[in-house]
């Protein structure tokens, strides 16, 4: 863990930056020097951080492998728990970094990436534990099966340096840059990588950065290095501790709105010194829940959730300097905050992609089933799909369990029954395109894909977030599906087969017998096991690994609707 120098030690540090012993991002971080490198190349690289091909952090989840043994023609019925968003979870616990006091977060998902995004906090101090509902109990997150709810407490950072051990395991761990700068004036994060779906750059991220008044930079070796510090800051000793707080900007302006880039910026703007418009803001819903806890820190946010965002900011550069000269004076060693919100309680609103593949798993099943707790405005896109597919819908009040405060009608989360077309032949073609928040989300594109091979007739998919999301339609081929990308389309011939043969009306298969595929990220991962349950015989549908970072227990899930999955280790 990188951890502030003493500023007795900084001359030593930076006559020994000529002789690199290692690459600079798995050096302990040392504030000087590294301020002293921004300082030497002010302007910035912009080629350098528009590009995800420099050594980076890889993007995929580490570890788990096996697969799920799929048993094909299934037919589901029950009600399914959809768990807490991942991504507005990992998005609340990267706006945590923005609080000097502790945040309360319930309904987190068990997920591998949310333990990733948590040892990310974790490194930079942040002490995490999950609080027993019933008992009160505070045990550390790693003692535990589940999540459920979590205390962050932010109120010590002890480094404003992310190292690439933790940061690799996940690109969101990338949203913790934005609330990072602007606490402490200062970050350094090793930039993501590519990955499966294609380039993932994070210029919007940074050009945010500039234009609330950070200087940033990237390193040879792939880090972003950013600050507030206006001038030379450096003390008498050489040290360089920033005192300034981010500036407030009225006229910021996204070319295309990243939903990360809006976590990261929306945060920073909310301890910034001023007010920060964002225009061409990401709408989604995941947006408007992480304005939600920072409101109830004490941010001051309106028009999350629409493409208009303005912040009033809560820094304060006088007060930020005192701070800092008060625990310099103290020789506090912890990075010393330059502005931050409190504390609160917040619930995460309900996984609506987790929700989206449930529904795909009854439609292609022929399966009625119910989802429970669901925003419909979050899965509408999805639902229209669905009923263009012939699926019709109905809602009901969620369980007492399920039920939560202060919801409004675009939040209500009510139990959604959908009934799926009677017969193939009732089930049509889909013409579809991703698009941000409320078009059809990416994250349901490869599922989606499952659902047109399901339909009687000629679908068309276009995927128009990433670049390259098409990797599941080579393995859907190999299970029988008649599935051609080209460039950003995927055509599906629903109800023939790559075998030229015909699926019958009676069949709810597809004509090939058992497949082993593998899933190249964690929704091409789901997609493939959408089909595995509407194929003949068994599919083992590997890549675990991607599946388990997004999906809190699906096959427990499956199970307990009817279906015959078993989780295998080899
Ligand atoms: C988030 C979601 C991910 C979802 C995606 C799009 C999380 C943890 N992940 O990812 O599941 O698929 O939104 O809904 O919330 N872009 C740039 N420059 C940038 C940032 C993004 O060009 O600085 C481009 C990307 O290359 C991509 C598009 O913008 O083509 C969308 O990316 P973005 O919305 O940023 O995705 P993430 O926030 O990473």
């Amino acid at each position: 863990m990188a951890s502030m120098p003493s500023a007795r030690a900084a001359p030593d540090a930076l006559a020994r930056r000529g002789a690199r012993a290692q690459p600079a991002w798995r050096r302990p971080v040392r504030h000087h020097a590294a301020c002293a490198r921004v300082r030497r190349d002010a302007r910035l690289g912009t080629c350098a951080y528009a590009s995800s091909s420099a050594p980076t952090a890889r993007a995929s989840g580490a570890g788990g492998g096996g697969h799920l043994a799929v048993g094909g023609d299934a037919r589901l019925s029950g009600l399914v728990r959809v768990g807490g968003a991942k991504n507005a979870v990992l998005a609340l616990l990267a706006g945590t970094l923005a609080c000097s006091e502790p945040v309360t977060l319930t309904n987190v998902p068990d997920l591998r990436d949310v333990r990733s995004m948590i040892a990310v906090l974790e490194s930079v101090g942040a002490k995490v534990t999950r609080l027993n509902e019933s008992t009160g109990d505070a045990r550390t997150v790693s003692d535990v099966d589940g999540l459920g709810t979590l205390r962050v407490d932010c109120s010590r950072i002890t480094s404003s340096a992310f190292t690439i051990d933790t940061v690799s395991k996940l690109r969101a761990s990338f949203f913790a840059a934005g609330p990072m700068l602007a606490r402490t004036g200062w970050v350094e994060m090793p930039l993501p990588g590519g990955c499966a779906i294609g380039a993932r750059p994070v210029d919007l991220h940074l050009r945010g950065f500039e234009a609330l008044g950070a200087r940033v930079r990237v390193t040879e070796e792939g880090t972003v290095v950013a600050t507030t510090a206006v001038g030379d800051d450096d003390d008498a000793d050489g040290a360089c501790r920033s005192t300034a707080p981010l500036r407030g900007r009225a006229d910021m302006s996204l070319r295309f709105p990243s939903v990360g880039a809006t976590h990261s910026l929306m945060t920073a703007a909310a301890l910034a010194e001023g007010t920060t418009v964002i225009r061409g803001a990401a709408a989604e819903p995941e947006v408007a829940d992480l304005a939600r806890m920072l409101n109830a820190a004490g941010a001051d946010i309106r028009g999350a959730g629409t493409d208009t965002i303005t912040v009033r900011g809560v820094g304060d550069a006088k007060a930020a300097a005192r701070m800092a000269n008060d625990s310099k004076k103290k020789g506090v060693l912890d990075v010393a905050s330059v502005a931050s919100l409190g504390g609160c309680a917040h619930r995460a609103i309900p996984d609506r992609i987790e929700a989206g593949t449930f529904l795909v798993a009854a439609a292609v099943t022929r399966s009625s089933i119910e989802l429970e707790p669901v925003i419909l405005n979050h899965v509408r896109s999805t639902m229209d799909v669905l009923e263009a597919f012939g699926c019709a819908f109905e809602t009901s009040a969620v369980s007492e369990k399920s039920r939560t405060e202060n919801e409004n009608e675009t939040s209500r989360e009510v139990r959604l029954r959908v009934i799926p077309p009677a017969s193939r032949t009732d089930a049509r073609p889909v013409t579809f395109a991703t698009a941000p928040f409320p078009g059809v989300p990416t994250d349901m594109q490869p599922q989606l894909c499952v659902l047109a091979s399901a339909a009687s007739g000629v679908s068309f998919c276009r995927e128009t977030v990433f670049e390259s999301r098409v990797a599941h339609v080579e393995q859907l081929r190999l299970m029988g599906v008649d599935a051609v990308a080209e460039g950003e389309t995927v055509t599906v011939r629903g109800g023939a087969t790559t075998g030229e043969s015909e699926v019958s009306d009676e069949q709810n298969a597809y004509a090939y017998e058992t497949r082993d595929v593998f899933g190249s990220d964690l929704r091409a991962t789901a997609a493939l096991v959408l089909a595995g349950l509407c194929a003949k015989g068994t599919t083992r549908v590997f890549g675990l690994e991607h599946l388990d970072r997004g999906y809190e227990r699906l096959d427990e899930k499956l199970r307990a609707l009817g279906a015959d999955v078993a989780r295998r280790e080899e």
